[in-house]
């Protein structure tokens, strides 16, 4: 039987370049999405052509139950890679209370309730990869819940890596700048890139090819990879 991978957001920009990786690695997919229907449909054919089988797997990860039958219909899992995410910008003086609410969910509590499901049927052992980001190092004011679910989100990989162990790895991948948002301005992002050190943004394989190593080195865990051309240096 093939290996099974889970990854969440994975119908397209980052979460799409997770799927092919793993499925180039030879792992089937649980390809979950959300509302981006259209675009998971077309990475299932782009991942079946490589000879990997998908089931597609829509959920709202901010719903507990969603999260419970998501995972309850899967036999066995051996990787699960918690990529969505959302990243509200927002002041802290008027920061709404759903907002607050809306992120820790998606990015913080969602990735918790996923381990703590899968972990179940990660009978042979596994691995789980959070996906961060280099910002949970540093003290984004303009984005106070993003920054603080992916800070919380590092220390819940050491916490779990150390509570799942030995049968079950956790690290987390931090990347930089890679894939440009509508939240982000054209003007600021330019100005963001030309600040980091290697002078560009990532690409997403450079960022998959960080849970490829993870998938091949079986010796680490409760690590957090960063993957950002230097952005954590300024
Ligand atoms: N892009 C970058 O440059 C960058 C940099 C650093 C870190 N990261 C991190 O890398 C990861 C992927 O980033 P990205 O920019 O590729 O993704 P993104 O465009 O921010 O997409 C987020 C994903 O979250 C899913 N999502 C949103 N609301 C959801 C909900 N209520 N329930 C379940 N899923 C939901 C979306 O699914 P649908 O589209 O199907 O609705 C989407 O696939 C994130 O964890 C992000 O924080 C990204």
């Amino acid at each position: 039987m093939e290996k099974l991978a889970l990854v969440t957001g994975g119908a397209h920009r980052l979460g799409k370049s997770f799927a092919l990786t793993l499925a180039r690695l030879g792992y089937d997919i649980v390809l979950h999405y959300h509302s981006a229907v259209e675009e998971a449909r077309q990475t299932q054919g782009e991942l079946e052509s490589l000879n990997c089988r998908v089931i597609l797997a829509p959920a709202d990860l901010t719903q507990p139950a969603e999260i419970q039958s998501l995972v309850s219909n899967l036999q066995s899992l051996d990787v699960l890679v918690n990529s969505a995410a959302f990243m509200p910008s927002g002041n802290v003086e008027s920061l709404p209370l759903e907002t607050w609410d809306t992120t820790l969910d998606l990015n913080l509590r969602a990735p918790f309730l996923l381990a703590q499901e899968c972990a179940k049927k990660m009978t042979a052992g596994g691995l789980i990869v959070n996906i961060t980001d280099v910002g949970a190092q540093k003290a984004w004011s303009r984005y106070p819940s993003y920054t603080v679910s992916k800070a919380a989100l590092e220390s819940l990989t050491k916490i779990l890596a150390r509570a799942l162990a030995p049968k079950i790895r956790v690290n987390a991948i931090a990347p930089g700048l890679v894939l440009q948002s509508d939240i982000v301005p054209a003007e600021e992002w330019e100005r963001l890139i030309s600040r980091v050190p290697l002078k560009r943004p990532a690409r997403s394989e450079e960022v998959a090819s960080a849970l490829e190593f993870l998938i091949k080195n079986e010796y680490i865990t409760g690590q957090t990879i960063v993957v950002d051309g230097g952005y954590s240096l300024i």
